[in-house]
Formats: structure tokens, C-alpha cells, sequence
């Protein structure tokens, strides 16, 4: 981006020595008075020109950082001016008119980008076919890991993380301490002893002592391991693993969303993905499909299985978390950002594991700091940085790696501007703006 904004800069160089010298060149080649006056009111116009060069180009950066659909106002600005000046400086027409014809083809271009709205959504990729029952368990562990992790061979990467959005919470490799929720580690062992937990209550779904206390009237119990992790998914808190509950449920209620309901909307065949992963990369043997499928449609009804990516439009897919179409409170919800903030006037975001979003006070505290080594100078720019570089400025007291370095490849360029649009309104004190 810094080069590309050297480049609109140094853009204006040649334009305004192209100006300097027409100048320079009508006042010293002319001596008659009457052309001298037309050459003044040629100088005239060029100095205009000049000026509105300018702006047109300080548009150009301003909304190159924004993702603004003002963008290509600058080039037809600048397309418009070239063949102003065409008109006035009629021995040099010839020139301006080229440039003039570039700048309209780069201004018809960068439009056609700005303003299709499936660009406005991001660029999800082409929506390939999955057919989960045909694979083999390799395969499908693999498409497991893509929808944990967001990419085979992801489960190594630290902050790694996929449409699932499991590692936001669960903890995955052996001995790791994961203390928001279980680290699944030895799931596939772990899971047929849970059901021997008096808790449990086998067998009666209506004595559960949580919240809910199946997943729907006549749902069942889980009878095996994988029915365990199917309930697990389905509904989390018919059983809470001690320990893990909403803080002042006592073990009643579930952090954990259900995994095929919204934001998530795991279809079955990804989440029989998602636990062949579990099996297989532990070295386990995993149930055949069918009955993982079958694990599966025991507790989430019929109504309620959110239908393969090929029967929905393309909003939503692609493995974006939100694509932009959606209010601000419902992408910060859809990115978990209100897992982990606070973020004032949002319903529901009252995390604490990372500082109060309140960015119209903290940036400028932040671009203030000795230790701010970014690139940012606007709060616009400081709240993008923090949200697709975390990394790059860590605020104290809190720990480095724990938010998520994923956002700036899972979310598309209108959904993180209206993060921004919004977070960077919120002041300590002042009422939140409404949505
Ligand atoms: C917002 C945090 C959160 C997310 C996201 C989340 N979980 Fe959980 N999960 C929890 C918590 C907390 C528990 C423990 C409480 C309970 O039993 O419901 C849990 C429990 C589980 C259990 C039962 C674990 C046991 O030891 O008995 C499984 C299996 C599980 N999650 C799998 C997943 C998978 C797979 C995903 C992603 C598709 C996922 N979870 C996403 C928070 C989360
Ligand atoms: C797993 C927890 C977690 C999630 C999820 C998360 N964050 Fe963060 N975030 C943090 C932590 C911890 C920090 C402070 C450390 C740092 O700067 O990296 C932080 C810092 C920030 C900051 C800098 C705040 C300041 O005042 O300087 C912004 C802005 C931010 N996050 C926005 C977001 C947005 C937007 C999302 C959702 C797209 C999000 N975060 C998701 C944990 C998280």
C-alpha cells in the first residue's frame, strides 16, 4: 500500500512540470498583447488545473486506505482535466488527449472493481463441489482440517484458524494448556468415558441438570464416543464438561455455539469432516461416514441442518467469516471479536481477554507510545493494522499471539471497513452510535 501511495505521489510530478513548463513557454514565446492575454488566461487555467490535480489526488490516497467506491472518482477527475486542458493548450492537444484516454481507461477499470458488488463481497473463491461421502477418511480428515485450521497442514500453525472457528477456544496438541475450553486432545478415548459421568444422567434426557437438556424433544442420548461428540456439537449444554460452564451457571450452560446453527452453519457432511480429523490425526480408526451422518441426525432435526454450500448464493461462503453484507454487531459476532471484547453498543460483546475496543480514545494513545513501531497515523489506520496485524503493536498488559492473525485473509474488504467505520466512533464515556 506505501508504495502505491508513492506512486499517486509521484504522479503529480510530471503533471505539474508538464503545467511549469506550458507556462514557462507561453509567457516567453508570445509578445504580441493579444495573444499575452490569452497566454495570461492560459496560465490561468493551468494553475487550476493544478490545483484540482491535487485534490484529485489526495482523493486518491484518502480512499485508497478507506476501500472507498470513491476511488475512481480521482481518475475521472484526472480524465476529465486532461482533456480540459487539451482544449486550452491546443499545440500540445495531442498529448493530453492520450493521457487523457489512459486515465479513462484505468478510471473505466478501477470503477468496474469498485462498484460489482460480488467484489464489494471479497473474493471468495470458486465454490467446489463437495462430495464428503465418496472420500476416503484421509481425504476427509484433510477437509476436517481445512475447516478447523482454514488449510491442510494448518493444525501446526499457531493462530491458525478456519471456518470452524474452534481453535478460538479449544486447545488442540497434546499436553498444551488450553483453559478456555478442553483441548480436545484424546477426544476420541475421552469421549466414550464422559458418558459414564453420573452427571450425564444416561439414558434421561429430562433429568439433565443444565439448561438444556436435550438437543430437541426426543433427541436421545448419546450411546457411543462419536455420539458424544455429535451432542457435543449439537448441543453443548445438554452436558457441560465440569469446570467449563458459562462463569455463574455452575456448570449449567455452554460457551461453546452450536456448531450447525449461525454464525457457524456446519452441514453434516463438514462436521463428519471435522471428526474424522479428530480420529485420524490422533492415529485412531474413524467411524465410516454413514455413521458419523447417522451420530449426527440422532440430535440435530431435519428443519435444522443448514443445507450444502452449493444450494445457498454465494454469501457467506468461500470461508470468509463475513463477507460484508452483514450489520457491524452481526460481523463482529460472525469473527468472535465478542469472544474476546468488549465493544460498547454491541449486544453480547463483553469479552475481556482482550482490552475495551474504545478506539476513538485508545489509538491516539497508542500512536502516542515510544513502542508503536507500525505504519499507522490515523485511528483508521491504527484499527486496521490491530485487526489484520495484531502482532505489530501489542497493547500492554495483554499477552502477544493470543488474538487471532487470520482476520485480514477472513474477512472481506466491506466487512472490515464497517468494523472500522464503527470501532473508530466509540469514545470512553459517550453513548455508542447506533447501528
Ligand atoms: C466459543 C468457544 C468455543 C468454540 C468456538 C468451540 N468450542 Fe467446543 N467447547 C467449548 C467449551 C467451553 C466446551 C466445554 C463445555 C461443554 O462441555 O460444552 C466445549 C466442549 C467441546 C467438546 C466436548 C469436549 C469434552 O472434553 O468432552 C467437543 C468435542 C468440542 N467442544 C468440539 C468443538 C469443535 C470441533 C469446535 C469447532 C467446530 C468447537 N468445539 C468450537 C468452547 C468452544
Ligand atoms: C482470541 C481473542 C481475540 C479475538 C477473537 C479478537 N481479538 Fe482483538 N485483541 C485481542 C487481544 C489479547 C488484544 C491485545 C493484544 C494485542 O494488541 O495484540 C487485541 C487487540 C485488538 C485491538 C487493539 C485495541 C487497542 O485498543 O489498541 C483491536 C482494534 C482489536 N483487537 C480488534 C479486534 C476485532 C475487530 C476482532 C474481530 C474481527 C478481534 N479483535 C478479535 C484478542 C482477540
Amino acid at each position: 500500500m506505501a508504495e502505491l501511495l508513492a506512486t499517486a505521489f509521484s504522479l503529480s510530478w510530471p503533471v505539474l512540470a508538464l503545467l511549469a513548463g506550458l507556462i514557462v513557454y507561453f509567457q516567453v514565446a508570445i509578445k504580441d498583447s493579444e495573444k499575452k492575454r490569452r497566454a495570461s488566461f492560459k496560465t490561468f487555467i493551468g494553475m487550476l488545473a493544478a490545483v484540482m490535480a491535487f485534490i484529485a489526488i489526495a482523493n486518491y490516497k484518502i480512499n485508497f486506505f478507506g476501500e472507498s467506491r470513491l476511488l475512481p472518482v480521482s481518475l475521472a477527475m484526472i480524465t476529465a482535466l486532461s482533456f480540459m486542458m487539451a482544449l486550452y493548450f491546443y499545440k500540445v492537444s495531442a498529448l493530453f488527449k492520450i493521457g487523457g484516454t489512459m486515465f479513462l481507461v484505468a478510471a473505466a477499470l478501477s470503477g468496474y472493481g469498485n462498484w460489482l458488488p460480488q467484489v464489494e463481497g471479497g473474493f471468495p473463491p470458486p465454490e467446489v463441489k463437495l462430495d464428503f461421502g465418496s472420500m476416503s477418511a484421509q481425504q476427509l480428515a484433510d477437509e476436517g482440517e481445512k475447516i478447523i485450521f482454514g488449510g491442510i497442514g494448518q493444525s501446526k500453525v499457531q493462530g491458525a484458524i478456519g471456518k470452524g472457528q474452534c481453535p478460538l477456544c479449544h486447545g488442540f496438541n497434546e499436553g498444551f494448556l488450553s483453559e478456555r475450553a478442553p483441548n480436545l486432545f484424546g477426544i476420541p478415548d475421552r469421549a466414550k468415558k464422559q458418558l459414564e459421568d453420573p452427571r450425564y444422567h444416561k439414558g434421561k434426557p429430562g433429568e439433565r441438570d443444565t439448561v438444556q437438556k436435550e438437543s430437541f424433544p426426543g433427541a436421545g442420548t448419546a450411546e457411543s464416543g462419536q455420539e458424544y461428540i455429535s451432542e457435543s456439537h449439537a448441543c453443548p449444554s445438554c452436558y457441560v464438561v465440569a469446570g467449563f460452564g458459562v462463569k455463574g451457571t455452575n456448570d449449567k450452560e455452554s460457551p461453546m455455539p452450536s456448531i450447525h446453527k449461525p454464525p457457524i452453519s456446519l452441514t453434516l457432511g463438514e462436521l463428519a469432516a471435522v471428526d474424522t480429523w479428530l480420529y485420524i490425526r490422533e492415529g485412531k480408526e474413524a467411524p465410516p461416514y454413514e455413521e458419523i451422518i447417522k451420530a449426527y441426525e440422532k440430535f440435530i432435526p431435519e428443519a435444522d441442518r443448514p443445507k450444502p454450500q452449493e444450494d445457498k448464493p454465494a454469501a457467506g461462503g468461500g470461508g470468509l467469516l463475513a463477507d460484508g453484507s452483514e450489520p457491524v454487531d452481526q460481523i463482529f459476532a460472525k469473527a468472535q471479536c465478542v469472544v474476546c471484547h468488549t465493544i460498547p453498543g454491541i449486544p453480547g460483546a463483553m469479552g475481556t481477554v482482550g482490552p475495551k475496543l474504545v478506539e476513538k480514545t485508545n489509538a491516539p494513545t497508542r500512536l502516542k507510545d515510544q513502542a508503536y513501531k507500525g505504519g499507522a497515523k490515523t485511528v483508521r489506520e491504527y484499527i486496521t493494522e490491530s485487526v489484520i496485524s495484531p502482532g505489530t503493536y501489542v497493547v500492554k498488559p495483554f499477552p502477544d499471539n493470543v488474538m487471532p492473525k487470520v482476520f485480514g485473509q477472513k474477512l472481506s474488504a466491506g466487512a472490515l471497513n464497517k468494523i472500522v467505520d464503527y470501532l473508530s466512533q466509540l469514545e470512553e464515556g459517550k453513548a455508542p452510535p447506533k447501528i
